[in-house]
């Protein structure tokens, strides 16, 4: 019986797992056929009566698991796309998703796009990598009988999920103070010790929470691992007291610092922030009776949370007996060093088995008309348009609504016209105290217009064709703001309201046979007619025009939104927009005058030499004349053209147009004051005016910004092919803008790569391309790794001098200083000490795996734009979060060549002080 209680709804639909695992799992294997159950127990439903979206197989690497097989997509529209889940309230739970997208589309478009968990964002998801498995975690208290689990704002490819999972708690071990405000989001749970890379879960774990092995490699993950750090386990059970501490299996192993201390450095994602965190300790070694284990916890720059020194024997009261010390609100960064020292008194190094680290993320309460639209939509149980889940309005509308943009939104907009409505017009609408626009023609809706006296902002009422009797209330009169007031063709009687009759208001009553004006005789009726003819002819030109495009600026939707355009001039607009897209173009003679006949060159590239100009309007422009020899004909140039006319994005140089004269083959772009990435690091530039380390990442992030609208935002991905720092142009505010696409060629569409003659320049070459002659998208990557490089190190690529006498380019230079752990080695020393070092270790750690001698071992640009991103959070973010103290150790460390492993904890730090009662340690 009890298991009935947990099942899954798909509104209207209804799913009840059979004699299921565990009382309250839910697993669903999105784009599933029909129901299995898999290799450790866990029975998985499929959504095939999920009513939105398309199923598709991945073409992922075999050996998969079978839930990896299949998966559901959505469009990448403005709306959201929600799971519907039925839980307990007041019940703690974990929700899964999971998504591996295995080239689906076939399209090697890697998708970015939101999830949230209600009206809170959850996570964004970038896909990075066809066969990686991207898998996110959320512990919440349900607070009502459902859950939304919802897809929307793709910024790239489809949305899609793979698996969603639910994991029901039935104890109240992550019960915080704070949970009806925060959930928590997962970011690291690790089994130390670990005898294998595979995780632990289901059914050792009975909440199939998922312990990740720490011997499994990552990215700046569980890395700086201390010497004399020694793996020991146990067969002996653990007494963990209650059934959800970690499980018995991930207890009975453990690290142990022979040496006298444990040290890690990991990667947080989402932090910085405030978050909570447990160690887990079981003592597992036997200790003879004269032994201790005594040891404390280390945090740089937070002395306050070394002050209570663990004894794991004794505060657990016994051998193989959990310990559980830890924090509920701990500020943490997102590149988090930890270490356990041994106590001068003690005989044994520190031990732990393991750990867990949730962030808090704090829960939007959601629009302010959520209950009125829940109760509107559970009145029609069987209507689509009320099954869409989530909130009304965060983190989209949905399809029929549109909202403000208050924190906490108002519905201002609702169209229900033409859905067969039935019954009375719903009251919850006249509760909805923002409303200024209700659509609701065309239904069969009978009874009396309610009372909307509550919404004073009306503006637009629409309740033609339908069967509403009474009379036309007196209170619509009130409506200050009303300006258009459509009734007819409804079963109303009586006379019109006086108020009713005035220039300021559009009021048609006709086809209302009872329905009369007091003084019947000239009636006042203007009739406004909206006409979609040709609207499908819009929408085929339109559609055509798509044929090759790259993907129109969300800006553009978010602004219909606001507008509450009707549908034909929405159209309209787009294809105006479209159209201008033409590639301009100039007369040589038009050009002569802007060059003062080619007068000041400012550069010269494989493909011409660029010239200063600037147009009668005094827009400043860079001409570049192509070198007679570099397209073969013209057909090649207009394909360039009307390539380059098409891409548009603000950290791409603007092309302005063309011209075609005389023999001649002319590209205009926008002139960018600042000149290029290249003369600002090393030329005489550099010591005059040294760009910092902030905007060194802010350039960075231009650029890959740049490049990443190249590969994902262009169908088909349109690769550059000759990225260097020479390309990367910088404006009057030094932001960056990527140039030079004359070696651009259009990728073939739904292959991975294009074949031809291998071009680019020599210190930029991915070397994979350089011998398969295969390009891909990672070939522009490796480019950008070079140039990061440059952006840390302040060095060429290429050089004879600068990498001393072992080394000519700057990859295998900075690899085997990475390697080594010297990173400061490859620091410009033009930076002096002003960064802080975790920023500068996130690029260099992004820019080696950018440059792998393999395409598929690089990180897609999304995925190194994001790192970018993060880096520049920490770099700006420091001293607010109060991690100034770590900021301050990573800074004096800069001033010397300290090795990695030992930069966080340097042997000079005066011990941490203990009389500072900031943070109050939780054990239970
Ligand atoms: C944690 O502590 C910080 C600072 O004292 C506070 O702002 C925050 O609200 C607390 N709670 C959570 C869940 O972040
Ligand atoms: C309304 O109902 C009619 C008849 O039941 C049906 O044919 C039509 O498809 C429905 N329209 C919508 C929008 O649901």
């Amino acid at each position: 019986m009890a298991i009935l209680l947990f099942f899954l709804l798909f509104f209207p639909y209804l799913f009840l797992p059979s004699n299921a695992q565990m009382p309250g799992f839910v697993s669903i294997d999105c784009g599933a056929k029909e129901k299995y159950r898999d290799d450790l127990g866990l029975e998985w439903i499929p959504d095939n009566q999920f009513p939105y979206g398309e199923t598709a197989t991945t073409s992922a690497a075999s050996g998969n698991q079978k839930q990896y097989m299949t998966l559901r997509y959505f469009p990448a529209d403005n709306r959201k796309y929600c799971y519907i889940l039925n839980v307990m309230s007041r019940t703690r739970y974990l929700v899964r998703a999971t998504f591996l997208y295995g080239n689906f589309d076939s399209s090697n478009v890697y998708p970015k796009f939101d999830i949230s968990l209600g009206a809170t964002h959850w996570s964004t998801i970038v896909i990075s990598d066809a066969n990686t498995t991207e898998v996110i975690e959320l512990i919440f208290l349900a607070l009502s009988p459902t859950i939304s689990v919802c897809l929307s704002n793709a910024t790239t490819g489809q949305p899609f999920i793979s698996t969603l999972e639910l994991r029901q708690f039935n104890g109240s071990v992550y019960y915080t103070d704070f949970e009806t405000k925060f959930f928590m989001s997962v970011s690291a749970r690790i089994n130390f010790g670990a005898e294998s890379d595979d995780p632990i879960r289901y059914p050792d774990d009975p909440f199939d929470r998922i312990w990740e092995s720490d011997s499994l490699k990552r990215a700046n993950y569980l890395v700086d691992v201390a010497s004399g750090t020694t793996k020991v386990s146990t067969i002996r059970p653990i007494n963990v007291d209650k059934n959800e501490r970690p499980p018995n299996k991930v207890m009975q192993t453990a690290v142990v610092g022979r040496n006298g201390t444990l040290t890690y450095r990991l990667n947080l994602d989402g932090f910085p922030g405030f978050g909570w965190a447990r160690s887990y300790f079981a003592e597992i070694e036997d200790l003879s009776s004269n032994e201790t284990r005594k040891f404390r916890l280390r945090l740089p720059g937070m002395p306050e949370y070394s002050r209570d020194s663990v004894n794991v024997q004794e505060n657990a009261q016994g051998r193989y007996r959990l310990y559980e010390p830890g924090y509920d609100n701990i500020s943490l960064p997102f590149v988090l060093s930890f270490a356990f020292i041994k106590s001068s008194d003690s005989s044994r190094g520190p031990i732990l088995n393991a750990m867990e680290i949730n962030k808090y993320l704090q829960i939007n309460s959601g629009s302010q008309d959520a209950t009125q639209m829940g109760s509107l939509t559970s009145s029609y149980p069987l209507a689509d348009w009320a099954q869409e889940g989530g909130d009304p309005c965060l983190p989209v509308p949905w399809s029929w609504v549109h909202c403000n943009l208050d924190m906490q939104p108002r519905v201002t907009s609702i169209t229900l016209s033409g859905k067969n409505l039935t019954g009375n017009i719903p009251s919850e609408l006249t509760k909805l105290t923002g409303l200024i626009e209700l659509w609701l023609a065309g239904n069969s809706l009978t009874g009396p217009i309610p009372d909307f006296t509550g919404c004073t902002n009306l503006k637009i009422i629409h309740l033609e064709n339908n069967r509403l009797t009474g009379v036309l209330p007196q209170s619509l009169a009130n409506l200050q703001n009303l300006r258009e007031l459509y009734v007819q063709n409804n079963l109303l009687s009586g006379t019109v309201p006086r108020g009713l009759l005035n220039d300021n208001l559009v009021l048609n009553y006709s086809g209302n046979l009872n329905l009369h004006h007091e003084s019947s005789g000239k009636k006042r009726i203007k009739i406004i007619i909206f006409s979609v003819v040709g609207a499908s002819v819009l929408f085929l030109a339109t559609a055509a025009y798509f044929l090759f495009m790259c993907r129109r600026k969300k800006a553009h939707y978010k602004e219909e939104k606001k507008t509450n355009a009707p549908p034909t001039q929405k159209l309209g607009s787009f294809l105006i927009d479209a159209t201008v897209e033409s590639a301009h173009c100039f007369g040589l003679s038009e050009i002569e005058d802007a060059t003062a006949n080619f007068e000041k060159r400012i550069g010269s590239g494989g493909y011409g030499v660029v010239y200063y100009g600037k147009l009668k309007d005094g827009k400043e422009i860079a001409v570049k004349v192509l070198s007679t020899n570099s397209f073969q004909g013209k057909r090649e140039f207009s394909n360039e053209v009307s390539l380059l006319s098409r891409i548009h994005h603000r950290n791409l140089v603007a092309f302005l147009g063309h011209c075609e004269e005389k023999g001649r083959n002319i590209l205009v772009y926008e002139f960018m004051h600042n000149g290029t990435l290249k003369e600002h690091l090393y030329g005489p530039l550099a010591h005059e005016r040294t760009i910092s380390w902030i905007n060194r990442l802010e350039i960075a992030e231009d650029a890959a910004k740049g490049i990443e609208y190249l590969h994902t935002g262009c169908v088909p991905t349109v690769i550059h092919r000759d990225l260097k720092s020479s390309n990367i142009l910088l404006d009057m505010h030094m932001r960056a803008k990527v140039s030079d696409f004359g070696l651009s060629k259009l990728a073939v569409e739904g292959s991975s790569h294009v074949s031809s003659i291998v071009r680019g320049t020599v210190g930029y070459l991915d070397p994979e391309y350089y011998v398969s002659q295969q390009l891909t998208d990672k070939s522009d990557v490796y480019s950008f790794g070079v140039i990061l490089l440059e952006l840390i190190s302040g060095r060429e690529a290429i050089s004879n001098e600068s990498f001393g006498t072992n080394y000519r380019n700057i990859v295998p230079w900075a690899k085997s200083h990475v390697e080594s752990g010297n990173i400061q080695g490859i620091i410009d020393p033009l930076l002096h000490t002003d960064f802080d070092i975790q920023s500068v270790w996130k690029i260099t750690e992004k820019a080696m795996m950018c440059v792998q001698p393999y395409g598929r071992m690089r990180p897609s640009i999304s995925e190194v734009l994001k790192e970018i991103q993060e880096a520049i959070l920490i770099e700006r973010g420091g001293s607010e979060l109060g991690e100034g103290n770590s900021d301050t150790i990573s800074r004096t460390s800069a001033h010397s060549p300290i090795n990695v492993g030992s930069r966080e904890f340097p042997e000079a730090e005066p011990f941490v002080s203990f009389d500072d009662p900031i943070a109050v340690p939780i054990a239970r």
